[in-house]
């Protein structure tokens, strides 16, 4: 921080002794002045030495723009000369050196040069000292006046505009535009002239509709004035849109309870308003049901699905838009809006439920129908072929659900091997007790195992 600190103390102390060395003697506070026609102008400058201790001579000269120069005073610390051709025109009191000029005009502007001859008693040597002041000479701006032409409001696309702003005095005038109090800058469609006081509007577009101004202004003054001109553009209609406050809208289809009646609303954006017209599409043929922005629907009118089209039509740009769409009468249950709305998304899933439920209950039906024939169960127990029942392997397991069913046991006298066998189909069972208990077990899975054969 210190070593920072000492550095800046450094820096400014190098400075001040600079600006010091440069103008060491005199100060001049403003080398640029804006003078303004008829007024008085002071070029000021601050001597920075003891009068009493110095002799001085010098002059002030002016270069004009053209380029010749003319001395105005040559003066010491006790007399002064000024030059008579501006004997009334210039003040200037010894010792001090600044120049006073009374009622500028234009010949005034241009380059004065002050040069300064310093002698101090107590040195030898002379020290000289010159500046130069520039000085301009202004006429204030009047309020300017905006033309516009074309006059009449103008079509979008198809016309070009020009507005011109212009001021009675002033010079060296600069225009600035604005529309809506915004300013506006070169575009693609805004044209300016050199001195921005014409624009040109080409083509004109509804954007450019708005209030225009125009702000004059110069080095010494500047003026808004009160003039303005109103562009009026015809353009449209744009962004068509067919809205109501009732039904339910799902892309252009509206959806209304019966017997419910129901608004519509036509708008677009259109410069002059434009005039609508509805017109209905139902079966197969138009047919203009009604004028203006609104229209009115009674459901119970409806007997199917119907197509509305609105229709605006802007009569001075001979432009039309159209937007259709399509009125449905249904059941809107203040739940059901929701059912409707999710339908789509629900119903695959829905749809598989019912298939699933469907298919169980068609099995559960069959197995029910194979369950309550007990004798066909028997018979193909019976009527098995004993090279199958023989079989180790094939006991009849291996299709599970074939084997399914109420088991009855039946003695018939004679046919023990054939009792036997079912004993073996049934997991080799010692007795008839045994087997009995066994087959009520069977019995007691059967509603469980297809929908579980369903799941995998
Ligand atoms: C020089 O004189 C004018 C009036 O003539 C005065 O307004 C101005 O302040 C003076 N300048 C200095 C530096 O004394
Ligand atoms: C001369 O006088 C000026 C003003 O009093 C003073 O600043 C300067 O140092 C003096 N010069 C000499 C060489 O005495
Ligand atoms: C508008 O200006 C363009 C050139 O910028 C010109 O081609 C066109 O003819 C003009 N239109 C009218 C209506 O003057
Ligand atoms: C605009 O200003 C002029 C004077 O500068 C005045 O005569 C005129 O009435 C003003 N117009 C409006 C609309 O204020
Ligand atoms: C409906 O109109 C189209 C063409 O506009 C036509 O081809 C068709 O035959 C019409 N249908 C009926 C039922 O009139
Ligand atoms: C255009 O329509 C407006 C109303 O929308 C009406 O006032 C005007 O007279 C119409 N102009 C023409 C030329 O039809």
């Amino acid at each position: 921080m210190e070593a920072t600190g000492g550095t800046a103390l450094y820096v400014c102390s190098v400075l001040f002794i600079l600006t010091e060395a440069s103008s060491e003697f005199i100060h001049i506070p403003s080398l640029i002045h804006h003078g303004m026609e008829g007024q008085s102008l002071l070029l000021s400058v601050e001597t920075r030495f003891p009068l009493d201790e110095v002799e001085i001579q010098g002059t002030w000269s002016h270069t004009r723009p053209s380029g010749t120069r003319t001395t105005l005073v040559t003066f010491t610390k006790e007399n002064s000369i000024t030059d008579m051709m501006y004997r009334n025109h210039l003040r200037f009191r010894e010792p001090n050196v600044s120049l006073s000029i009374q009622t500028l005009n234009q010949d005034d502007e241009g380059d004065y040069h002050l040069k300064l001859n310093i002698q101090f008693h107590n040195k030898t040597g002379l020290i000289l000292e010159e500046k130069t002041v520039y000085v301009t000479v202004d006429v204030p701006v009047s309020p300017p006046v905006i033309e516009k032409s074309p006059l009449y409001a103008v079509v979008e696309d198809k016309a070009n505009v020009t507005l011109t702003c212009s001021v009675k005095r002033g010079t060296r005038v600069v225009f600035q535009w604005l529309r809506d109090d915004i300013l506006l800058g070169p575009g693609d469609r805004y044209h300016f002239s050199q001195d921005n006081s014409k624009v040109l509007i080409s083509p004109v577009r509804k954007e450019d509709k708005g209030t225009y101004r125009c702000v004059a202004s110069n080095p010494v003054s500047k003026e808004e004035g009160n003039s303005s001109v109103e562009l009026n553009v015809y353009y449209g209609p744009y962004n068509l849109e067919v809205n109501s406050g009732q039904g339910l809208r799902t892309g252009e289809v509206f959806t209304i309870n019966p017997g419910e009646l129901v608004f519509f609303e036509c708008q677009a954006d259109s410069n002059p308003p434009n005039s609508y017209v509805w017109i209905s599409k139902s079966r197969n043929t138009t047919q203009v049901i009604t004028e203006g922005p609104r229209l009115e629907v009674r459901s119970y009118r409806l007997a199917q699905a119907e197509e509305y089209l609105c229709r605006a039509f802007n009569n001075v740009t001979q432009k039309q838009d159209e937007a259709q769409f399509t009125l449905v009468v249904a059941s809107l249950g203040t739940g059901k809006e929701k059912h409707t709305q999710e339908g789509n998304s629900v119903s695959p899933l829905a749809a598989i439920t019912v298939c699933s439920l469907f298919v169980i209950g068609c099995m559960l039906l069959f197995f029910i129908r194979r369950t309550c024939h007990p004798k066909r169960v028997l018979m193909s127990i019976y009527n098995r072929p004993l090279s199958e029942q023989k079989r180790p392997h094939r006991s009849g397991h291996e299709d599970a659900t074939e084997d399914f069913g109420i088991y009855e046991f039946v003695s018939i006298p004679g046919k023990m091997e054939s009792a036997q066998a079912s004993c073996r189909s049934l997991a080799c069972l010692e007795s008839v007790q045994d087997m009995h208990t066994t087959i009520y077990d069977v019995i007691r899975h059967v509603p469980e195992t297809p929908s579980h054969s369903l799941l995998q």
